[in-house]
């Protein structure tokens, strides 16, 4: 669905792209401009940069460039449309013309009646807490706190002790035997199907969507039987692409601005209770790929909390290494040494004490540091190092001379390395910081040089388009072409929209390109992103520009020539287009003798 040119125009100018951009990634500032580890190719240093006046980003490395709108809908892989009401609700910023009437998902057909069974049979579930035989399950919950409201918002549930109800229930509704094998809760085959459940409290695991997909099964009594029991894979229960409650956390993440990644369900609900429902729970400590993509989606910071025993802190580590591999921003619950979950906290202490428990939030140098003091896991010299090198971003970015100084004390008593040498690694880091950027600019204009005069000449004429109306119809009146195609591209572009707008405003522009179904419009974007932040720009006078249009049309001229001449030759013998190409030569270049060119 397209929008109408205003309203884009009216989000971009409500929007600032550095404020969207750190929505996803890491920016930092620098100087006038803003500047990102850029996440179109794989990037070391921060080679994308952003510019706060023009509402333009561009990477120097990849070229990737735009605007705020396109930035989200490259990032997120998602429609133009999708992006702009993306942008606009960063930005705060409302408009009717926005809310999208729901159009429904494409589901494959074959899946629909294993929906509607896992469906229903949550609904038995639910049912069978009142009846009298599931007063076992409703003792249970209501010993773990989990009153009325908790329960019928998370559909908790019980199956009833006779595992021959649960199907009889489905085979009444109408499903057929072989649905109710394909959803995964049964024993047995054909006739003999039972309730693998039976006699457990019962927790449904939604798809993102909100649609229960499986099921989650609590003893509730002591025994040797598993303490859960979870629905196989199925074809709509895949339980590493899940993450529990993410469908009721993805409404209020982007408002909070954080979703904590938890656990267990007995989490999530303790959470709840205290007014945090930004919360997912990884059903377990691994943290898959699935996952990954599910968390940054939600463009917000992460907060990991697994249980502050070893194992729990274990995997923390790994996980950290994972969002830090993917780039994700996040930060992690300070629980060490503690061996309770949230769900603990809340029983032992109250409310209170676990929001503050949740919001002691530290980083992961802080928690790497916190962890090899603990553990005293550091024994190897790479790990030793490893430490150093994850800390040095840190130190860098240390504004307070006393945090400084405690940072690296405590690291060296950690790492037992030397104060002095930690601080000649990270003087080196720093240099390094610095010198990449200037190397990338550097390279990015040695680049330009390799320009031809005409092409310079026309690419200084389109920098004044995109800068000046009035350019841009002396484009149209005095040039009316430009000799290389893609230039010629972008100012046809700018051209027509000047027809419709008068005056020329970036974001807006390349917005309208974006939408366009122009062929070469990546790269037109691309190279308009890179026009308008190269540094130097003439004044726009008719003087300057006569000389362009001198410059370019010189070339075209010569063109032309060459044209007259290769249809001269054209059908000629070897010797008689010998003889035309060399009278071309000498008339083109008078002066230049080929045999000794000086340099
Ligand atoms: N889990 C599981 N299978 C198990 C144990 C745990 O699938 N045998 C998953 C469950 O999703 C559980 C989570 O791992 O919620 C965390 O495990 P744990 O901390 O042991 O469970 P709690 O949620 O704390 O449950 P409880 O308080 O009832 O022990
Ligand atoms: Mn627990």
């Amino acid at each position: 669905m397209a929008f109408e040119r205003t309203l884009v125009d009216d989000v971009l100018k409500q929007t600032d792209i550095v404020d969207v951009i750190s929505n996803y990634i890491n920016v930092i500032k620098k100087g006038r401009n803003y500047v990102a580890v850029c996440p179109f190719h794989d990037d070391k240093n921060p080679s994308l940069m952003i510019s706060k006046d023009k509402q333009i980003f561009k990477c120097f490395v990849c070229g990737h460039g735009g605007t705020a709108i396109s930035f989200v809908q490259d990032y997120e892989k998602i429609s133009f449309g999708d992006a702009v009401r993306k942008v606009a609700d960063i930005a705060g910023f409302t408009d009717p013309r926005l809310v999208e009437t729901k159009k429904a998902l494409p589901v494959d057909a074959a899946l629909v009646p294993l929906y509607s069974c896992i469906s229903d049979l949550a609904v038995f579930y639910q049912y069978g807490l009142s009846t009298p035989e599931g007063s076992a399950g409703l003792d249970y919950l209501n010993g773990r706190n989990l009153d009325e409201p908790v329960r019928s918002k998370y559909q908790l549930g019980y199956a009833l002790a006779d595992g021959k109800k649960a199907i009889q229930y489905l085979t009444n509704k109408g499903h057929s035997l072989k649905t109710i094998e394909a959803i995964g809760i049964s024993n047995g085959l054909g006739s003999n199907l039972t309730d693998r459940n039976a006699g457990r409290v019962m927790f449904p695991i939604a798809d993102p969507n909100g649609q229960v997909v499986g099921f989650s099964a609590r003893r509730i009594v002591d025994s040797d039987e598993a303490k859960y029991i979870n629905t196989p894979e199925t074809k709509i229960f895949h339980k590493a692409t899940l993450l529990y409650n993410y469908h009721n956390a993805r409404r209020t993440a982007r408002h909070d601005g954080y979703v904590y990644v938890l656990e267990g369900f007995m989490d999530i609900y303790a959470l709840s209770k205290v007014g945090i429902e930004s919360a997912v729970a990884l059903m377990g400590t691994n943290m898959s790929k699935e996952h990954i993509a599910l968390l940054r989606k939600l463009g917000v910071e992460i907060r990991l909390c697994l249980d502050g025993d070893r194992a729990g802190q274990s995997a923390m580590m790994k996980i950290i290494t994972q969002l830090n591999e993917e780039r994700l921003s996040y930060r992690i619950v300070n629980n060490q040494n503690d061996e309770r979950d949230p769900d603990d906290i809340l029983q032992e202490e109250g409310p209170e004490a676990l929001k503050a428990y949740m919001n002691r939030l530290i980083n992961r140098a802080e928690f790497a540091l916190n962890f090899y003091k603990q553990t005293n896991t550091l024994k190897t010299m790479e790990e030793r190092k490893r430490l150093v090198a994850d800390f040095v971003p840190i130190l860098i970015g240390a504004t307070n001379p006393l945090e400084f100084e405690e940072y690296i004390n405590e690291l060296s008593r950690v790492s037992e390395f030397s104060v002095d040498s930690i601080k000649q690694i990270v003087n080196r880091a720093r240099d390094k910081t610095d010198h990449d950027t200037v190397g990338i600019m550097a390279e990015f204009h040695a680049e330009r040089r390799t320009y031809k005069r005409y092409q310079l000449a026309e690419r200084a004429l389109l920098t004044m388009m995109l800068n000046d109306p009035h350019a841009v119809d002396f484009y149209s009146s005095r040039v009316e072409y430009f000799y290389e195609e893609l230039y010629r591209n972008i100012a046809n572009f700018v051209v027509e929209y000047k027809m419709k707008n008068e005056r020329i405003d970036l974001p807006s522009l390349l917005s309208e390109l974006s939408q366009s179904e122009l062929a070469h419009k990546q790269e037109m974007q691309d190279e308009i992103t890179a026009i308008s932040l190269e540094k130097t720009h003439p004044e726009c006078t008719d003087q300057v520009m006569e000389e362009y249009r001198t410059t370019i049309l010189e070339e075209r001229e010569k063109f032309y020539d060459k044209e007259v001449v290769n249809r001269a030759m054209a059908g000629k013998s070897a010797e008689e287009q010998g003889r035309i190409a060399a009278e071309y030569m000498a008339k083109r270049f008078p002066r230049v003798k080929p045999k000794d060119k000086d340099k």
